[in-house]
């Protein structure tokens, strides 16, 4: 496929906008699409609804190429050799399960502007056995179209790079021509040396899910432990570390702390279990449930540890929370912890003040009954507990003593074993932390 090629993306949301801006830095000429004229509009002036590091630059410098145009008309997407779908696949509102109405209308949507020999590729994590029931509505629609499915691995905070230089690229595909012509399109990719793994359709699309669970399973193994630590009086972070010189485990994603939120994650482990389910095999991914249970009782035992260090009745301390994103370099609030704890902590009647570095305006919207203030000063001022709750740096580069002379109470929780412990102690600070017991 020649660079001069058009692509189209379909959704411009957290993966489609990124995936749309990086094409485009490959020479694609590259039309974005999605069916919120507003979304549309700030794209087109190279502005971002969301915050990721650098991808605003990038969209930027695309648009200024000429090769980067955003619309809500399905029908300019005629000209396009390689439809990318990025749109999102939610929980459904009554139930574990994904909901796939935006992936199977993105598909009809784009269905009849398909041309002769078009390649509709699914990006969105979706549920084993989507992108075969795809490829036969698509079949009806546009016979002269194919379709395979390419998961995306991207992580918020690191998407730019995890799209250009991501450490596998996963393509199912039903024939050798939809290999071939993915193969052309990540060509600049493939010359890194990235591995390619060709699967089935139904491979593919397991591998998303499957790594998912595996990193969900790895975060709540590690939270797990941080609980028996608490029990049996040791250190999850020293307990962590020892392990994680072992190759085979590796120290990656055993972070203890509040848990896992986000978009994906705590979505996608629900979503595998219902479509396990489905096919007979529960008993196989039944683990998922004490993942998710696990890793909703980490909230839990902050709120606990509040009470335990102020008092069962809340409502005359003000509490101070750090972090209102599901993780730092990020605006993103979906399923976030922290702003779970603070939410859970407000309505015990306690005065709670969030702070955060990106996430103020969507947490507010989510949430408009909680208090926030701009500054970390404002936020912290007469506070009788500080919580930090997402690991911005700059709550990392924080002074204890700084901070000490604002607060009415020098007490403190690290929801996410972040904080350097003994600087804060040293500074005459109560100091407590999820798993770590002296
Ligand atoms: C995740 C996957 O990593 C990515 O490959 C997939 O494409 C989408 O889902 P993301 O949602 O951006 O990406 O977040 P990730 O960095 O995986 O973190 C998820 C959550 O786990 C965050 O809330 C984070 O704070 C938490 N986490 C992570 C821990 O609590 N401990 C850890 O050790 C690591």
């Amino acid at each position: 496929m020649a660079m001069n090629s058009t692509l189209s993306v379909i959704g411009c949301g957290y993966l489609g906008a990124t995936h749309a801006a990086c094409m485009s830095s490959l020479g694609f000429s590259v039309i974005g699409v999605d069916t919120d004229p507003k979304k549309v509009a700030m794209l087109s002036r190279g502005e971002l609804p969301f915050y990721e590091p650098g991808l605003e630059a990038l969209l930027a410098q695309e648009i200024a190429t000429g090769r980067l145009t955003f619309t809500s008309d399905f029908s300019t997407v005629a000209d396009a050799d390689v439809h990318f779908v990025c749109v999102g696949t939610p929980q459904s509102k009554d139930g574990l399960a994904a909901d796939l109405t935006y992936v199977k209308s993105a598909v009809s949507a784009i269905a009849p502007f398909l041309k002769e020999g078009a390649l509709v590729v699914g990006k969105s994590t979706v549920p084993v056995g989507t992108a075969q029931s795809l490829r036969e509505q698509l079949m009806q629609l546009a016979p002269a179209a194919d379709l395979a499915w390419n998961p995306e691995f991207l992580r918020e905070g690191f998407a730019i790079e995890d799209t250009l230089t991501p450490n596998r690229l996963v393509v199912g595909v039903v024939n050798d021509r939809a290999e071939q012509i993915l193969k052309d399109v990540y060509a600049p990719i493939l010359a890194l040396g990235t591995p390619w793994i060709r699967a089935d359709l139904a491979t593919a699309e397991l591998v998303k899910v499957a790594a998912n669970s595996f990193l969900a399973t790895k975060i709540s193994f590690i939270n797990a432990m941080a609980e028996v630590c608490e029990a049996a009086g040791g250190d999850i972070t020293v307990l962590a570390k020892a392990i994680g010189y072992d190759p085979r485990i590796g120290s990656r994603f055993l972070q203890a702390g509040i848990g896992f939120g986000g978009g994906c994650l705590p979505k996608d482990i629900r979503a595998f279990m219902a479509r396990a389910e489905e096919l007979g095999a529960q008993q196989a991914v039944e683990f998922l449930r004490e993942i998710d249970a696990i890793n909703l009782r980490a909230r839990q035992r902050v709120i606990d540890v509040v009470r335990t260090d102020l008092s069962e009745d809340l409502t005359a301390y003000k509490i101070a929370v750090l972090g209102a994103t599901f993780k730092p370099d990020s605006d993103d609030v979906r399923d976030s912890p922290a702003l779970d704890i603070a939410m859970q902590l407000h309505a015990a009647g306690a005065n709670v003040v969030v702070h955060d570095p990106k996430g103020i305006e969507p947490a507010r919207k989510r949430f408009p009954d909680l208090n926030f203030a701009h500054s970390v000063t404002d936020c912290v001022k007469d506070a009788d507990l500080i919580l930090h709750l997402t690991e911005w740096k700059e709550y990392r580069a924080l002074d204890p003593l700084v901070i000490g002379n604002l607060v009415k109470n020098k007490m403190i929780i690290d929801g996410r074993n972040a904080l350097d412990r003994e600087l804060w102690r040293d500074a005459g600070w109560k100091f407590h932390a999820l798993g770590r017991t002296n």
